[in-house]
């Protein structure tokens, strides 16, 4: 992992020893990315909560096997039906996953959306619902779900880590982005503030801006048209040349901040480009 946002290569990764038994909760984890990460973090033998307004599902091959018929619970993941917007939902789906294993080492804020795309003014103006309902997802479910961990790790012993999803979104405008770009500058600047409020709380938080991921927000990226989005073309040649970050590589650089020998010295990371860098920001 490399600091602030531009990747020359993969760093430290996780030790893997560590990894296994500890417990990480995803947002938004029903499908894309964070279903991807969800994967990748079972397979290291994590346990896990897993939330979105779907209730998430768990590949069969990840899921806890059963000896003489017994399914340990404490291994069970935990799939719920959550909307990152509402605190007191989120505070639940948290205290169940605090029942369950006792305690969460990682949390990962990935619930997003990519709102409207179009310009703010004119006769294709973004739909104001759906901007307001894009700032409320993005920055105000991710203020939600930093706050109940935060709250979280005060309680018990032991450090945690906070990891917000970003975007290169977030440093670089893109015409038709007003709302998305203006959440993920606003998710990077709410993880500065928690991580120097909570350091000594034990919370190490972190911004991390996963790349291009083929997912089916950059499906819905690629099928704009050009008139709401001039800088698609960029987009679909990407995926024309696959040029992509797989979920299990940013999830490796996700655990190598949680688990890591080594941390970075900035909370704003861009995980690197796994093949061609492709000097697009999604
Ligand atoms: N894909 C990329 O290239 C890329 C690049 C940079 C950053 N990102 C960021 O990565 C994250 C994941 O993106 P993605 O590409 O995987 O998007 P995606 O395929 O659209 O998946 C988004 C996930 O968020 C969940 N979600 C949306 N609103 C929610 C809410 N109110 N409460 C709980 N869950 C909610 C969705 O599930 P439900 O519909 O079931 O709620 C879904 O699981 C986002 O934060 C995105 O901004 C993605």
């Amino acid at each position: 992992m490399t600091a602030a946002g531009r990747g020359t290569g993969p760093g430290p990764g996780p030790d893997h020893d560590r990894v296994a038994g500890r417990v990480a909760v995803v947002t938004g984890a029903s499908r894309g990315l964070g279903a991807g990460l969800a994967l990748h973090f079972a397979g290291e033998g994590m346990r896990l909560g897993l939330c979105a307004r779907h209730r998430p599902v768990l590949a069969a091959r990840t899921r806890p096997t059963a000896r003489d018929g017994h399914v340990d619970p404490s291994e069970v993941p935990v799939l719920s039906a959550v909307d990152v917007t509402d605190r007191g939902v989120l505070a639940r789906f948290a205290a169940t996953v605090v029942a369950r294993f006792g305690r969460i080492d990682l949390w990962v804020n990935n619930a997003g959306l990519l709102g409207p795309i179009g310009p703010l003014a004119g006769p294709a103006a973004a739909d104001p619902a759906e901007i307001a309902r894009t700032i409320d997802v993005n920055v105000t479910g991710v203020l939600n779900g930093t706050a109940v961990f935060a709250e979280h790790v005060r309680t018990r012993e032991g450090t945690g880590t906070l990891v917000n999803i970003s975007s290169g979104a977030a440093t670089n405008p893109y015409e038709g982005w007003a709302a998305y770009c203006a959440s993920k500058a606003a998710v990077d600047q709410l993880t500065r503030v928690v991580a120097l409020e909570e350091a000594r709380h034990g919370l190490a938080a972190y911004a991390v801006s996963p790349g291009l991921v083929d997912t089916e927000m950059q499906a819905a990226i690629r099928a704009t048209d050009r008139a709401s989005f001039p800088q698609v073309d960029r987009f679909r040649r990407a995926a024309t040349e696959h040029r992509f970050n797989s979920p299990a590589w940013v999830a490796e650089h996700v655990l190598a901040l949680a688990f890591g020998l080594e941390r970075p010295g900035t909370v704003v990371v861009r995980v690197p480009d796994q093949a061609v860098p492709s000097g697009l920001a999604g």
